[in-house]
């Protein structure tokens, strides 16, 4: 959506803070030989007791309140009875639906305590935050979306990490997924720019060894290959005056 006042402003800033005080909330809940379920239940009565709604069960009938992605799962995981362990790679997407406006979040960590070396996926997830920090320094009004997108995957490819070109960012505020889409590459039929008051996301996702994913048989889960690693990190933002305004900050 475009903003044109204050008031929608601070609605996109209640759900904003809400989803990402859950993402924060669910990271430190988890634990090891916790179920994504149970993590996801928890999650389900966070947003119940804050009169929200999640926004990928209201928009696509998704089976749970979150989408929790553990190690191989690149995205859309749903919530089952998998047990989470030591050194799982997890990466946690929280979006919703406040008073009709939609802000959506997300972050990866490794789950505590360490037992393993978790260096490559500590690295992983430290690339994928700074390549998400790369595209926001660049969002203004007037920006060019292939720009923020070519610089995104410049930051990755340093980093010594696959891009995931089939996953993007996305406009929001009045649905989860809205025009235009955010790819995180340098597409040079992409002529659009950032207009003032647009409210988008800005998620890489990052991996190990894959730069496309593909459907798993739950209809849901996507998946690189056996051995991948994924990270993902995602802000929600509006373009103000013509500078960023994060919206997903606890
Ligand atoms: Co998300
Ligand atoms: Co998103």
């Amino acid at each position: 959506m475009i903003i044109r006042n204050d008031a929608q402003l601070a609605g996109l800033q209640r759900t904003g803070k809400l989803v990402a005080r859950i993402l924060v909330a669910m990271q430190a809940h988890a634990r090891p030989g916790m179920t994504t379920l149970e993590l996801d239940d928890y999650a389900g009565h966070l947003l119940s007791q804050a009169g929200a709604e999640s926004a990928p069960r209201q928009c696509y009938d998704f089976p749970g309140h979150t989408c929790i992605s553990i190690n191989e799962q690149a995205a859309h995981g749903i919530p089952t009875a998998r047990v989470m362990h030591a050194d799982d790679l997890i990466n946690i997407d929280v979006s919703a639906v406040l008073d009709g406006y939609f802000a959506d979040t997300g972050g990866s960590f490794v789950l505590a305590p360490y037992n393993q070396n978790t260096h490559l996926k500590q690295r992983l997830c430290h690339a994928a935050l700074s390549a998400r920090d790369a595209g926001i320094a660049l969002v203004r009004t007037g920006q060019r979306l292939n720009k923020i997108g070519h610089h995104i995957e410049r930051t990755i490819r340093f980093a010594g990490f696959c891009n995931v070109r089939t996953l993007c960012g996305h406009g929001i505020g009045t649905m989860l997924h809205e025009e235009p889409a955010l790819r995180n590459y340098f597409d040079l039929r992409d002529n659009q720019t950032l207009q003032d008051g647009q409210v988008i996301t800005v998620e890489p996702f990052l991996s190990t060894n894959v730069s496309r994913v593909h459907l798993s048989d739950d209809g849901w889960t996507l998946l690189g290959r056996p051995h991948s690693l994924f990270a993902q990190f995602e802000h929600t933002l509006v373009v103000r005056n013509g500078r960023p305004i994060i919206l997903t900050l606890p």
